[in-house]
């Protein structure tokens, strides 16, 4: 093994640099945000992929084993005792129907919902956690619509920290909420939406020495790169032409956009997949923004029933910018009919994810109906989140939504005698 790096905390806005031990949640000069600028990789292309590949069949128990410490080098070099599930390593798969429903013939799904929390999160939080151990942080917080909290109560509770989580009262699904409560975080239902819980927990974080470990911290984006890299590897360091994305906080789309930049100057791929933002219409200033090329940052007040992403003033904003900028991307806005649409077929495929998730199959198919993705393009659509995070909103859509929709599965109740079941077949 080459020497270990040095790997620094840089200020975007005014390029102050911090060493990677530093438990600043961003900059001290500016306030600006902070990234982790790692040095180029000293050995050959091919020794690192060979290592990722070979850290993926690797049988003996540990943390290499996990789908974010396989690529440590390019994470965080520096890191010693992991807080590791392990996470990652999560599938690629092909689905005829959700395919079909798309129009886009070799699409594939990326099912971050097969992470242990059920979410992208975990990819972020292991790194974190690791982090905030490293540095001997006191207690660990973040604001959440309800993944995040989750997955930082559970890191949290493996590192033996107390976690403190900030949710907006009665906007966080049922599965997400009893994960935080399950795993042990103390969580406090703010009385607003989840931009006053970030303000909120910021604030708190900087007052009471808390470490914070929301996505604009460094080591988060660190962890979600490694979607990128991992997708990356499994199609054999042949980038798609897009990749799609459902966007809220704007931390994952910074996160890819880094994870794409670094790749490619690394030598690791030969060119730039597009990447595609996708968010609900309700809550889309990211979206309205890329349709003025930037030009002005918009605020809004968020409503959809994809909670996850129910975020009207996004602290990633100009990563973001930067990341579709950088990719010759798109960013799009999807209706929650749209959105429970896409939800459904990718459901009904035998896949299926939360609300927000389905937000990316359903900016393809967009994409695709506009043109501006041809049918034989090749596509990963990330799949965010589980499907029993939300169970609410899957009630509401099978059993309850007057009138139902053509996609809904209500269930039939009957007598306990085989005359009834022969009733119920013979009415299909
Ligand atoms: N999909 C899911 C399932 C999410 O939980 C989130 C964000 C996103 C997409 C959007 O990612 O914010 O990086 O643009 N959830 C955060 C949370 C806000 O608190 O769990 P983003």
């Amino acid at each position: 093994m080459p020497p270990t790096p040095r790997v620094w905390q840089v200020c975007d806005a005014c390029g102050h640099r911090l060493p990677d031990d530093d438990a600043a949640a961003q900059c001290p000069v500016c306030g600006g945000l902070l990234a982790i600028e790692h040095p180029a990789p000293v050995e050959t292309v091919t020794t690192l992929r060979e290592r990722f590949n070979h850290r993926c069949c690797m049988t003996s128990p540990g943390a290499m084993q996990s789908g974010v410490w396989r690529f440590a080098e390019v994470v965080h070099p520096t890191a010693d005792q992991l807080v590791s599930y392990p996470e990652g390593n999560t599938p690629l798969l092909a689905r005829d129907a959700v395919r079909r429903f798309a129009g886009c013939d070799s699409l594939l799904l990326k099912h971050e919902g097969m992470n242990p929390t059920g979410s992208f999160k975990d990819r972020g939080m292991t790194v974190g956690v690791t982090q905030a151990k490293r540095i001997g942080a006191r207690a660990v917080a973040c604001a959440s619509t309800g993944n995040t909290s989750a997955s930082l109560a559970s890191y949290a509770a493996l590192a033996g920290i107390p976690a403190l989580v900030f949710v907006p009262v009665g906007q966080v699904a049922l599965g997400k909420l009893t994960q935080t409560l399950a795993y042990g975080a103390r969580t406090l239902l703010v009385q607003g939406d989840f931009d006053a819980c970030l303000s909120l927990v910021r604030e708190a974080s900087a007052r009471l020495g808390i470490y914070l470990l929301n996505s604009i911290n460094p080591w988060r984006l660190e962890g979600q790169k490694t979607i990128v890299f991992e997708l990356l590897q499994q199609l054999g360091w042949d980038p798609p032409e897009w990749i799609a994305l459902p966007a809220g906080n704007l931390g994952n789309t910074a996160a890819f956009g880094k994870a794409l930049r670094e790749a490619h100057a690394w030598g690791l791929i030969p060119r730039l997949p597009r990447l595609l933002a996708v968010q609900a219409s309700g809550a889309a200033p990211f979206a309205t923004s890329f349709r003025e090329d930037f030009a002005v940052r918009h605020r809004v007040k968020a409503e959809t029933v994809a909670t996850a992403i129910k975020i009207g003033d996004p602290a990633s904003y100009e990563r973001a910018v930067d990341a579709i900028r950088a990719t010759n991307g798109v960013v799009t806005d999807v209706s929650d009919a749209e959105i429970l649409e896409a939800k459904a077929a990718i459901d009904a495929a035998g896949a299926g994810c939360e609300p927000a998730s389905a937000a990316s199959v359903a900016g393809v198919r967009r994409l695709v109906r506009e043109g501006a993705i041809a049918s034989g393009d090749r596509v990963v659509a990330i799949l965010t989140g589980h499907v029993l995070k939300d169970p609410g909103i899957l009630q509401w859509y099978h059993q309850e939504a007057v009138p139902p929709s053509a996609s809904a599965n209500r269930p039939i109740e009957i007598a306990p005698s085989l005359a009834a079941v022969e009733q119920v077949l013979q009415n299909r």
